[in-house]
Order: C-alpha cells, then structure tokens, then sequence
C-alpha cells in the first residue's frame, strides 16, 4: 500500500499543528497541492484545503452539518462535562451550531433585529470611541495596537449593541475569553475546569439579561428580540439568551483579530498601507482583501451525516471536517497569485472567512463597518505609522482564531 496516499498516515498529518497558528501558511499550499483532503491524528479530524471543496461543504449543510462547531475539538473529561451539563451549556448555540428548520425560524427573527437600521445608528458612536481611543495614544508617537486599540473596540461596540452596562464590561469579557478557552483551544483538565465554571457563570449573565428586558426593555439588539416574541414571533427565552451569549463571543475576537492582521499585513506590504493613505476609497476593498489573504477565523467545523463524496475524496458517515479557510482564500485554482496581498484584487470579495450558504455570517458588515472606520481614521491621523522593527509575533494557541497577541507599531 502506498502510504503517502492514505489520509490516515500522511506526512502532512504530522506537519499539521492544529493548534499552532504562528504560519499556517506553507503547510496549507502543501495541502492544496499534494492531498487537498488528509487526516489530522492529533485532532481526530479530516482537514479541508482547497476553494472549491470548501465552499460546497459550507452550502451542503444537509449533508454537512454545523452541529460541531460550537463542540470542543476534543473529547471532554467527565468532570469538565458534568459542570457544563448542570450548568445547562450543553449544545447551546445561537445559531452556528443550529440546523435547519430551527435554525430557519431563529434566523429570520435574528435578522429583524440586526438591522442595517441599528448599524447606521450605531456608526456615529463606533467613530466617536476610535477617535478617542487614537487620539489617548497619538501623541505618544509609539503605541501596542492590540491594547490600546483593536482589543477594546469591538468589545465596546458590541456591549453597546447588546446594552451591556459599562460597569459589567471587564467581567463579561473575562467569560468571553473563556468560552473561547474552552471551545476551540487545547488545554489542561485544570483550566478546562476553571472555564467550564467562568462559562456558566456567563450563561447565568446572559439569562439574566434578557429577563431584565423582559422587566423593561430599552433600545438595543436583546430588547428587540424580546419585542418580537412579545409580537408572536417564535423565539423563546433561551433562544434569545443563546444568541446574546454568543454574540458577545462571536462579534468580539472576530473582529479584533481582522483589525490586528489586517493593520500588521497592510504596514509590513507598506506600499498597500500608502496607497490607502493617498486614496481612503481603497478601503472596503481593502478590507476585504485582508479577510481573504490573512482571515481572522482561519479555520471552521462540519461534520457529515453521512457517505459524501467532495473533490474526489469520500468522508464517511460522522467523519468530523476542518475546512481552513486560510488556505481556500489562497488557492490559485480562483485567486491569481494568492500568495501575495495586493488591496485592489477585483476578486478579494470572493473569500471563505464569512462561510458560505445558510450560516454565512451575520455580523460581517458591522465588522467592516468597524474596520472600515478604524482604518479611515488611522491613516488620516497617523500615516506615517510603521511596525516596530525586531518584534515577534505571537498568536493565541487554538484551532480557529488568528491574529498577533500583540502589535507594536511607532511613527
Ligand atoms: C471579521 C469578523 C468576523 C468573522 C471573520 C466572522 C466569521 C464567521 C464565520 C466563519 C461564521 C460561520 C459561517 C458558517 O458556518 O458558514 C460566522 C457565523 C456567524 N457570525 Fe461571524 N464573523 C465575524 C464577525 C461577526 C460579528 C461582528 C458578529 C455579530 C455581531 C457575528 C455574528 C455571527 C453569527 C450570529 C453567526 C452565525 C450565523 C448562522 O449560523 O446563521 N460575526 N461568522
């Protein structure tokens, strides 16, 4: 038997650190061109590489379902399991983790209250708080982006979309940081324990938070989806809660990671950061050619419910499925030279990073919004900003979200 053939014992299984997100890259080219669908041993998952298989696994979500994308990637230990089960987190989604026809119903009603209303009405306050937080660092003439800047924004933004109080903000990040923990990162049975706990008690939160609109309810994305069920609309409490608990989660590090990569890929390729300098037009394209070169969520999970077949290769029935979307978004077979980040690509909007078909994202145009901001008034405020020279690059150890831990930049 050839064994370099077989998915289950490839060279790249072992080259592949699912977790290790410092430069994916050069491993998935591998996977493109040498076995576009292999077996990771140390995730118990197939790995997904190329644009075209990606993207008709996203959209056949019958066959292809989301219900593992909100499972830790590993099994869980019993003690771990215990805490989330008595604290009622078990297959808890909002909707990434939903099918069909649940996922139908939740989505329109979802889609009612996340209007491009609420995004116009929220863009004045958006640029308000970039132009704060820019002008605390602007004199400094150095400044760590990720702190002073792209962590807390989209954190504020989306507590001002959920009506978070000020005063609970820390706390509730805090949680954030652990549903992250423990749902995409590999860790010890000590630290599974300690977050498991951290993430009921933010499950607790989010309960809490609708019942408080139910008691009054004020103008923000909770209250109208509470209105809406007053209404007749069919969504229940803990649906309701659901999506606030992982909206918190799913419009925050999303968002910072796009900001932190996307400002890195644009000064250390100057040449694209002087031309959005020259000409603030460029933007949005911009934008959406970091998602495609350097995309925040890197990778995605689907698992078949039964015998697929996919560009060649049959995953059997309950096979568990990485897609990396880091690598579609370069495939040459759709991308000319994907390996290079050029800001005017006519073809950049084509990117996996928002999925694709029934679950594709719903908050991408307030993450744009937000970037689209950021960028506008960093390049008009500080254009000589530059990378610090000699710096190294940490990203956070988990399977789906990448971008630096930090981000030194000076001018
Ligand atoms: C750059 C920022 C973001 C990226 C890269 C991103 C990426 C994604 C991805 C990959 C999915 C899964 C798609 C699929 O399974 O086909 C998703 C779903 C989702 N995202 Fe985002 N996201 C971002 C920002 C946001 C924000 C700001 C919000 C909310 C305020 C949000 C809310 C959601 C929701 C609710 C879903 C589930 C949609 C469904 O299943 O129907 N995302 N996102």
């Amino acid at each position: 038997m050839d064994i370099s053939a077989c998915p289950y014992h490839s060279q790249l299984s072992k080259e592949f650190k699912p977790f290790d997100l410092t430069d994916p890259f050069p491993v998935y080219k591998k996977a493109r061109e040498e076995e576009p669908v292999f077996y990771s041993e140390e995730l118990g998952y197939y790995v997904v590489s190329r644009y075209a298989d990606i993207q008709e696994i996203f959209r056949n979500w019958q066959v292809f379902t989301s219900e593992n994308a909100q499972t830790p990637p590993k099994p869980v230990p019993d003690a771990v399991r215990q805490i989330m089960v008595e604290g009622g987190i078990v297959g808890l989604s909002g909707l990434s983790g939903r099918i069909p026809p649940d996922h139908t119903r939740i989505r329109r009603i979802v889609t009612m209250a996340f209007t491009p209303k609420r995004l116009r009405k929220l863009e004045p306050d958006i640029r308000a708080l970039a132009i704060e937080m820019i002008e605390k660092f602007q004199d400094k003439k150095h400044a760590e982006l990720v702190k002073e800047l792209v962590y807390d924004l989209p954190a504020f933004v989306i507590f001002m979309l959920l009506g978070v109080p000020k005063e609970e903000v820390t706390q509730v990040k805090a949680w954030a940081i652990s549903r992250m923990m423990l749902t995409f990162s590999d860790t010890s049975e000590e630290e599974q324990l300690f977050h498991a706990r951290q993430v009921v008690k933010y499950w607790d939160y989010c309960k809490e938070m609708v019942a408080r609109r139910k008691q009054q309810l004020g103008d923000d994305f909770p209250s109208d989806l509470v209105r809406l069920q007053q209404e007749g609309y069919e969504i229940s409490d803990r649906e309701i809660a659901a999506m606030c608990y992982n909206q918190l989660f799913a419009g925050h590090e999303t968002t910072t990671s796009l900001m932190g990569n996307g400002i890195r890929e644009l000064l250390k390729y100057r040449h694209n950061w002087e031309k959005l300098c020259a000409d603030a037009s460029l933007i949005p394209g911009a934008i959406e050619e970091i998602l495609r070169f350097n995309p925040s969520v890197i990778t995605w999970r689907r698992k078949a419910t039964e015998e697929a077949t996919i560009g060649g290769f049959t995953f059997p029935k309950g096979a568990d499925i990485l897609l990396l979307m880091g690598s579609g978004n370069r495939d040459e077979a759709v991308f000319e030279n994907g390996e290079t980040l050029d800001i005017e690509r006519k073809n950049a909007k084509e990117h996996l990073s928002f999925g694709s078909g029934i679950h594709y994202c719903l908050g991408a145009p307030l993450a744009k919004l937000e970037f689209k901001i950021v960028l506008e008034e960093l390049t008009q405020r500080i254009p000589n900003l530059q990378l610090t020279p000699d710096q190294t690059f940490e990203f956070a150890y988990n399977t789906s979200f990448r971008a630096p831990v930090a981000l030194e930049v000076e001018w």
